[in-house]
């Protein structure tokens, strides 16, 4: 007779069935979890984990925490505090994941691993995304920024806009003074020209200093944006420019002021075209964003997003963020308000706007507006 081991179950299909439980539970967990045992090494790390570090989790799982992380020295002394002492240690601030190619500010707090008997085995890491706080705190800042110059350029403007009445409306004396063979004749219509010029800033200017109230209607967006594209495609027919949209046809009317879209609108798609050469992509796309959050405790609200792109030269990174700045130009003949229009168009809208472009690879700006109001 020979004897068989009988095949003893490892985990109970009940066990087995509450270790599943527990795994859906951490897995599903929005924010970030590392396990640590107090050995150093990790065992645990969930999607979301996952996604912030760059780590998966087979090859998180076993590795030595501070091998692993050794570019991330604040995480790393909280885990070994927290496994030495068994103390709570949170960061809110400070802290940033480095991965492949990406930097994510986060929100950490590591708190100790504790068994029923008390004793401690390890540290449980919790890492919170914050990047759309961080983006949002400098749209706040940027904002800020905006309205000081925006008055200051107000106060200006007025300051101008008399006397520049005053040697436009002498200039047209003159013209009418000189015979019309006179060379004169040639450079006071120039002084007229440059006046009118200026004119034109300054009414842009006070434009944006003192706000006219929003006419808001029902608004087809995509209509708007139809009427421009249609209209610039004539414009530029002598160049080899190819218009793309692509409409998301779901979204609804929204209730805003028709005019300042489409001035927003008819700006970014101009400066597009300004950036590209003789030849060139421009596209144009709308979609909805089912659960955007515009601040933290603001609720999930839809909004509509709409990306206006260009495969020109891009912008360099150091002007990125002074392209919304009043007289920011680069153009010879530009007057650098069309974007910080755009933003306050945006901002009224109770919007965002932002600018994506990598020198050399094409701008992208995309502009964020609520669906439901
Ligand atoms: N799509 C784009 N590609 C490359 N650079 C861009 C793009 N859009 C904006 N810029 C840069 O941002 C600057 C500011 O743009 P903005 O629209 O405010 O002013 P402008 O186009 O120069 O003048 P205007 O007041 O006539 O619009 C531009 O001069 C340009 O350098
Ligand atoms: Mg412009």
């Amino acid at each position: 007779m020979t004897l068989t081991t009988p095949q003893i179950p490892l985990q109970s299909d009940q066990q087995q069935e509450r270790d599943d439980y527990y795994a859906t539970v951490i897995d599903s967990v929005g924010d970030g979890v590392i396990v640590i045992a107090s050995t150093g090494c990790i065992t645990l790390c969930n999607p979301a984990a996952e996604e912030i570090t760059g780590f998966s989790n087979r090859q998180a799982k076993g590795a030595e925490f501070e091998k692993l992380f050794a570019m991330e020295s604040t995480l790393v002394d909280m885990v070994s505090k927290t496994i030495r002492t068994g103390i709570t240690i949170s960061d809110q601030e400070n802290v940033v994941v480095r991965s492949t190619g990406r930097i994510t500010p986060v929100a950490v707090t590591c708190y100790p691993l504790v068994q029923g008997s008390g004793e401690n085995i390890g540290a449980i890491l919790t890492l919170k995304d914050i990047t759309y706080i961080r983006e949002l705190e400098a749209a706040v800042r940027q904002a800020d920024r905006l309205s000081t110059l925006g008055t200051l350029a107000a106060g200006l403007a007025h300051e101008v806009k008399n006397p520049l009445g005053g040697i436009k409306g002498a200039a047209q004396l003159l013209e009418r003074e000189f015979p019309p063979e006179s060379e004169m004749l040639e450079y006071t219509r120039v002084v007229i020209r440059e006046t009118e010029r200026i004119d034109h800033i300054i009414r842009e200017l006070l434009e944006l200093a003192s706000p006219r109230a929003l006419r808001l209607a029902p608004v087809n967006l995509h209509k708007v944006l139809g009427d421009i594209l249609l209209l610039q495609k004539q414009a530029v027919a002598d160049r080899e420019i190819a218009f793309i949209q692509h409409f998301d046809p779901s979204i609804p009317e929204i209730m805003a002021d028709e005019e300042m879209l489409t001035r927003l609108f008819l700006n970014l798609i101009c400066n597009a075209i300004d950036a590209m050469g003789v030849d060139g992509r421009l596209t144009v796309t709308s979609r909805v964003l089912s659960d955007y959050r515009m601040t933290q405790n603001e609720k999930h609200s839809r909004m509509v997003a709409i990306e206006v792109g260009d495969d020109g030269p891009g912008i360099p990174q150091e002007d990125l963020e002074n392209i919304w700045t009043p007289f920011f130009s680069t153009k010879s003949a530009g007057t650098g308000l069309g974007l910080t229009i755009c933003h306050k168009i945006v901002s009224e809208h109770r919007g965002m706007i932002k600018a994506e472009s990598d020198s050399g690879h094409g701008t992208k700006f995309t502009v964020l507006l609520p669906l439901v109001r």
